[in-house]
């Protein structure tokens, strides 16, 4: 089984890292193939907490090689934070971590502009991280002003470029922030960005030839998605995504392995919805019952601590997410932050226009106009953290797990019932 892929099937925090980790114990490599500090996967072992942004979830593995790929956005100043976080927490950092040097660099300009856009009174609001990750994207796609990480490893070029690029910037930004704005010093960041490029020198890569090679030798590679499959810039609910393939699809693009060496696709579920900033919500609970999800499941950003919108399972949005993942098995998540409710709803179908639908409308304008079709299942109303057995679980329970992945049409390989590495089951 040389590799496989940990996706995400919602709008992003289904518990990824906890899935990454546990399944570290089968594989030599664990990889980042797009985002970047956007993302916040935690990982708790022992009673422990990990949170990790811009790192793999393989660093706190000492076996595992962690790559961030070509397809992440690397905003130096957290990679050095996250470092010496695990440094602190007494985990060796060297050559287990390993850099793109074709990863893009994220600038304090292109927070910036994403503070001034999405702050803009004209500007229907994404609600991003505020990371800088789209405009760095977009920079990458313009092809005049991105900067790879290998360029941090030359100064004369870097300084060079910083020129231009920061010329172009401050007029761009002087003109969306009027008056306030304070212009960058081009060679101010070159310096700062050179000495970033000094700190990041011994982890920079040729990753592609280095991951293609291990594959070659059978070593197992584990790819981890960051956010979820419906923030997926082409398939996800656009324009309220983010802006890189966070599917399987951004795999091959994102660290040049071909997706065909990929043998399993594990699609992460929560065992409800949750979504953080803005875009269509078919299931979301504007009430009480949505304040109790969110406070018993901490349902809080990772990354920015915004409360995280909560509702109901959606199994139409979850269905179109594991078909274009080519997902082979789902792991069912959260499951213990349920045992509060008495009965619970399943969406199963929406009514789009007067019309039942089953399929999920790909445009946000039109999900937006959908209303969930439920169907209600009983609740089991007990305390589910101490289960390590599908035996152990209330019939209610095992009901709600099978009916899901029946609902959605696939096979449940796991089941978590708690926060801790222990707290999980094989199904
Ligand atoms: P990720 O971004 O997909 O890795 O997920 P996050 O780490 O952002 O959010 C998942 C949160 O749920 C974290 O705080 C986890 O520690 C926690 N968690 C993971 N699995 C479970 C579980 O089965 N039950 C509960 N109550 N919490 C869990
Ligand atoms: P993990 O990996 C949940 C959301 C933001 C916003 C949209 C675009 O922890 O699951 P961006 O800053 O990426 O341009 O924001 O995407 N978002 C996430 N939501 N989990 C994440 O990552 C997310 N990363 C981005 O809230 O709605
Ligand atoms: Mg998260």
């Amino acid at each position: 089984m040389p590799c496989s892929s940990v996706v995400g099937l919602q709008w992003g925090d289904e518990a990824k890292g906890k899935i990454v980790d546990i399944l570290t114990e089968e594989h030599d490599f664990v990889v980042r193939y797009n985002g970047g500090a956007n993302a916040g996967h935690t990982v708790v072992r022992d009673g422990k907490t990990f949170k990790l942004s811009l790192l793999p979830t393989g660093v706190i593995s000492p076996h595992i090689t962690s790559v961030i790929g070509n397809g992440v956005v690397v905003y130096p100043p957290r990679f050095t934070e996250e470092v010496s976080g695990l440094t602190k927490a007494g985990l060796a950092v060297g050559d287990n971590l390993l850099v793109s040097n074709h990863a893009h660099v994220i600038f304090p300009y292109h927070m910036e502009e994403e503070k001034l856009i999405e702050g803009a009174a004209t500007t229907q609001a994404i609600g991003t991280t505020k990371r800088g990750i789209g405009p760095c994207y977009q920079d990458k796609l313009g092809r005049l002003n991105g900067v790879r990480v290998e360029e941090l490893l030359h100064p004369d070029h870097l300084r060079n470029r910083l020129r231009a690029i920061v010329t172009h910037k401050n007029r761009v930004l002087a003109a969306l922030g009027g008056p306030s704005f304070q212009p960058f010093d081009a060679d101010l960041l070159a310096d700062e960005y050179v000495a970033h490029g000094d700190r990041l020198r011994p982890h920079v890569r040729d990753t592609t030839p280095l991951l293609l090679a291990a594959v070659r030798e059978g070593k197992r590679i584990l790819f981890e998605a960051a956010q979820g499959s419906l923030l997926d810039v082409d398939h996800g609910t656009y324009p309220y995504v983010t802006s890189s393939n966070s599917s399987v699809a951004g795999i091959w693009s994102g660290s040049g392995v071909p997706t065909r060496h990929l043998t399993r696709v594990l699609g992460v579920i929560k065992a409800y919805s949750t979504r953080v900033g803005g875009g269509p919500f078919p299931t979301e609970l504007l009430d009480d019952t949505g304040e109790a999800i969110r406070r018993v499941g901490r349902e809080y950003g990772t990354v920015t601590g915004r409360p995280r919108r909560c509702g109901w399972f959606d199994a139409v949005a979850v269905r179109h997410s594991a078909a274009f993942n080519g997902v082979d098995e789902l792991c069912l998540m959260l499951l213990d932050v349920l045992a509060q409710f008495d009965s619970l709803k399943v969406c199963v179908a929406y009514e789009l226009d007067g019309k039942r639908i089953e399929t999920f409308p790909g445009d946000a304008f039109l999900l937006a106009q959908c209303e969930p079709i439920y169907e209600t299942l009983p609740g089991w109303g007990k305390d589910i953290t101490a289960a390590r057995n599908l035996a152990d679980l209330p019939a209610a329970a095992r009901r709600y797990i099978d009916r899901l992945g029946e609902i959605v049409g696939l096979p449940i390989a796991i089941v978590s019932v708690g926060p801790d590495r222990a707290q999980t089951i094989r199904a």
